[in-house]
């Protein structure tokens, strides 16, 4: 098979030229070729195998372009990274790899092009197309990955139990590309996968989470995290989303599988949002079912106080696994506390009420109905359309609501300067009083959102509180 239309373009025929000159055999290889046989156009990383020093094939490409972008060499992998406008180009000299059982940094040593793609964690992954004059654009395959590409399946070049227990992170890559491409991971390599489920810990945090971001940002996230649960990889990562599974029965009364129904929400919010933390909200909005379980005779189960259960937990488990303790962690306890606002509302929609959520939602209204509409996931259909109702009618209200009083970056109409100053007050507790009272009777609709009724407002409350005009 010949693909020479795949790598028709300046920067290959540039990069063959420096290949030859250098008396080299160069290849591209990996998630390039991949992408590229698959109609997948997001690559812009391109790897670069070459039967010799890949450090002086970059410098040689460098000096080729007009730009002579700088080469950043990584002496320990022995491996070489320029960038151009739209693309990284790594350069990394064919290689041999053996593995210690407590790293997944091998010894490398020189190898073929055939060594260099049995190292590789996927015969998708290990497809290379030449560079070289005499076949360039031939496709070189030693495993069958092109028939795998085309059945849709996963499957390492060499024993499982290797290629996985060599480098651990590629337990989560299987689980994550067949994810990404609704492919299936061939059974050798899902049990290897299970059986060497506890090498993960050699895997730094930030890698899981890489990848566990990849699989959160696809289509369809329920399929990576079932694999990585059927594969014991989940409990290691996130034993928040374990402790959700199953159900219990008291007295013949149930609740629902808290793990299942969450990976529906998170499916559900995927054909809604791309937003990576509002996904990730979907995926630990119910955390705090687990702690909160509790079975009452009268009732029956209840979760008391869950969302705000979760809302902690979430800077726990943002923190064990390395995530940015920022905004976007700020945003993701936002939402799971606040989860259950609206679905309150649906039955019982007042202006206060809506007031409410607005003002503690904020900008991040819309994203909180996006994930209150996700969590519908029951399965009789005249409910379904019933919550969705109301939810539209939730949204009308917000709406109406908003544009009369805009709450929404509510800010207090009445400074406290300007208490102080027509009380002739020195700073005290009773200045945070007054604006907390002139924000409940805003939220409470007693008055409108504006400086005139505030200003009323406050000066019928400092009387109250035996303060004399200025
Ligand atoms: N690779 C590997 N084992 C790993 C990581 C990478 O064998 N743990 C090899 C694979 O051949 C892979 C190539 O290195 O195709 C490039 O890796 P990388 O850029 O991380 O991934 P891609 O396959 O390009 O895919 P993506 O960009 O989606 O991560």
């Amino acid at each position: 098979m010949n693909f020479k239309e795949a790598i028709s373009s300046h920067i290959f025929t540039l990069i063959s030229k420096a290949s030859s000159e250098l008396g080299l055999e160069t290849y591209v290889i990996g998630g390039f070729v991949r992408d590229y046989l698959l109609d997948r156009h997001t690559s812009k990383d391109i790897d670069i195998v070459t039967i010799g020093d890949g450090i002086a094939l970059a410098e040689e490409v460098s000096r080729l372009l007009p730009h002579q972008p700088k080469v950043q060499v990584f002496k320990t992998y022995g491996t070489a990274m320029l960038r151009t406008k739209e693309l990284e180009i790594e350069f990394v000299g064919a290689r041999k790899e053996s593995y210690s059982e407590g790293s997944r940094n091998p010894k490398v040593s020189t190898g073929t092009l055939e060594d260099d793609q049995k190292r590789r964690d996927f015969t998708i992954n290990a497809l290379a197309l030449s560079l070289n004059t005499e076949n360039y654009g031939a496709l070189l395959d030693p495993f069958d990955g092109i028939s795998d590409l085309k059945k849709g399946i996963l499957k390492t070049p060499l024993d499982p139990n290797k290629t996985y227990s060599d480098d651990p992170l590629r337990m989560m890559r299987a689980i994550r590309f067949a994810t990404q491409l609704g492919f299936t991971i061939e059974s050798n390599s899902l049990n290897a996968i299970a059986e060497n489920h506890e090498r993960l810990q050699i895997i730094t945090k930030e890698r899981i989470i890489d990848e566990l971001h990849k699989i959160i940002a696809s289509d369809k996230p329920s399929t990576g995290f079932k694999l990585l649960e059927n594969t014991k990889l989940l409990p290691q990562i996130l034993p928040e989303l374990i402790a959700l599974k199953g159900v219990d029965e008291v007295e013949g009364q149930t609740h629902k599988d808290n793990f299942y129904h969450t990976l529906e929400v998170v499916d559900n919010i995927c054909l809604t949002t791309d937003d990576l933390w509002l996904r990730w909200a979907a995926l630990l909005h119910d955390i705090g079912k687990a702690p909160t379980k509790k079975y009452d005779k009268k009732v029956g189960w209840t979760f008391h106080a869950h969302e705000f259960v979760g809302s902690k937990m979430v800077y726990r488990l943002f923190k064990r696994l390395k995530m940015p303790l920022n905004n976007k962690m700020k945003f993701v306890q936002k939402m799971v506390l606040l989860s259950s606002r609206p679905i309150v509302l649906a039955s019982d929609v007042t202006d206060s009420a809506v007031r409410r959520l607005i003002f503690d939602a904020g900008d991040d209204i819309d994203s909180l109905m996006l994930l209150c509409e996700a969590d519908i996931t029951t399965k009789n259909a005249k409910k379904f359309k019933r919550y969705h109702k109301n939810f539209e009618l939730v949204r009308e209200k917000i709406k109406e609501v908003e544009e009369r009083d805009r709450i929404r970056n509510f800010q207090p109409p009445i400074s406290g300067e300007l208490i102080m100053e027509t009380f002739n007050l020195k700073p005290c507790r009773e200045i945070g009083m007054i604006k907390e009272a002139i924000k409940e009777a805003i939220l409470e609709g007693k008055i409108a959102n504006d400086y005139d009724e505030s200003y009323q407002f406050m000066l019928t409350k400092g009387k109250e509180l035996g303060f004399i005009l200025n």
